[in-house]
């Protein structure tokens, strides 16, 4: 099966390309490389040992999409491509409702048009707010975004509920993904945020690094274990299969389907746990000092992911201290590259 993939050079996406591989799919990425570097795809190809089909090219463009539906026998979609600062997206929501909603209606249009049925779409627990009880699981009701970024999220997950909904042959799974992290073992791909990173593991890899001087905890006065705020932590790599079970699902569907799961570890820690255990599996010292809190953060949140385990027999399988070696031997990796 043809699988194209918007944004396969990003971060989650460049992990997901290799989980396709390893399942026998040919994932086909379709990147502007607009938030990602072309060095990507030398990292794809020396985990697979050759090449990744890659066009360059905006989703959000309808014409792009055509010529690349034209040009390919599409079997399926993962639709990673978006804009995801949320800062960024308060000072500038117009781009963000733009890409991230235009491109997902263009996307859907254009799939119909080529007679392509299943998508896969990376959804966020952004959706749930500040929740009144945690672990959320999917029917926890969700909360008003606290940023267009979050908003978009929302509105595209009600675009593929009622496009399924008007009775519209079309079978999608939104993936309501928590906090990746980490890097693919092999330190050949890995997150590559531009600028000074928004979010906080790639923030402690480089302040261990050496390339910033320190990290400023947000806050350690919430009502957590130990006042920081928690966040349920998963490694790219099981969340990249996700991706390859829920595709493997939807293959089965034939009629109308729209569905969303929680994808996660299940458990909550702390943003204080993260850093002492990145210390510790890493044997370095982080330089950090607890700053004021960040207006918007979600205080906790970890999700329940029975839903996922039981429909699309997925569950993560990789721990925290894995995930923060990954890290860590990825931002190696990048200093020998300069
Ligand atoms: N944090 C710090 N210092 C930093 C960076 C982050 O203390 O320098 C803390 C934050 O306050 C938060 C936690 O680390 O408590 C995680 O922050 P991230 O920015 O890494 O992640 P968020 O949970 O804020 O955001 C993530 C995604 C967003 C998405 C959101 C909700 O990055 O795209 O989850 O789904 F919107």
């Amino acid at each position: 099966m043809n699988i194209l993939v918007t944004g396969g050079a990003g971060f989650i996406g460049s992990h997901t390309v290799v989980e396709l591989e390893n399942a026998g799919f040919r994932p086909i990425i379709l990147d502007d490389f607009s938030n990602s570097e072309k060095s990507v795809l030398d990292g794809l190809k020396n985990i697979l040992g050759h090449d990744v089909e890659c066009i360059e090219g905006n989703c959000n463009d309808t014409e792009v999409l055509r010529s690349v539906f034209a040009s390919h026998k599409i079997d399926g979609v993962i639709h990673f491509a978006a804009a995801k600062a949320v800062g960024e997206s308060v000072e500038n929501p117009l781009k963000y409702y733009d890409l991230n909603v235009g491109s997902l209606i263009k996307l859907i249009r254009t799939m119909e048009e080529f007679g392509v049925k299943k998508m896969v779409f990376s959804s966020s627990c952004t959706v749930y707010g500040e929740p009144d009880e945690i672990p959320v699981t999917e029917s926890t009701p969700r909360k008003p975004a606290n940023s267009p970024y979050g908003n978009t999220k929302t509105i595209c997950e009600d675009i593929l509920r009622d496009t399924v909904l008007s009775g519209r042959n079309a079978q999608f799974v939104a993936l309501r993904y928590f906090n990746p992290i980490g890097a693919h073992e092999t330190a050949e791909i890995g997150e590559l945020p531009s600028g000074v990173p928004s979010n906080l593991v790639p923030y402690i890899t480089q302040t261990a690094a050496g390339l910033r001087n320190e990290l400023t905890i947000f806050g350690d006065d919430y009502d957590t274990i130990d006042g920081t705020n928690i966040r349920d932590f998963i490694h790219v790599v099981d969340l990249a299969k996700a991706h390859v079970l829920a595709l493997k699902f939807l293959e089965e569907k034939e009629e109308a389907y729209y569905d969303v799961f929680n994808i996660g570890t299940g458990k909550g820690n702390s943003v204080k746990e993260l850093v002492d255990t990145f210390e510790e599996v890493n044997g370095v010292k982080l330089n950090y000092k607890i700053g004021p809190r960040r207006p918007g953060d979600t205080i906790k949140i970890y999700g329940d992911v029975n839903k996922s385990q039981d429909i699309l027999g997925w569950k993560a399988e990789k721990t925290l201290a894995e995930a923060l070696k990954d890290a860590w031997r990825w931002q190696q990796k990048l200093a020998e590259r300069k």
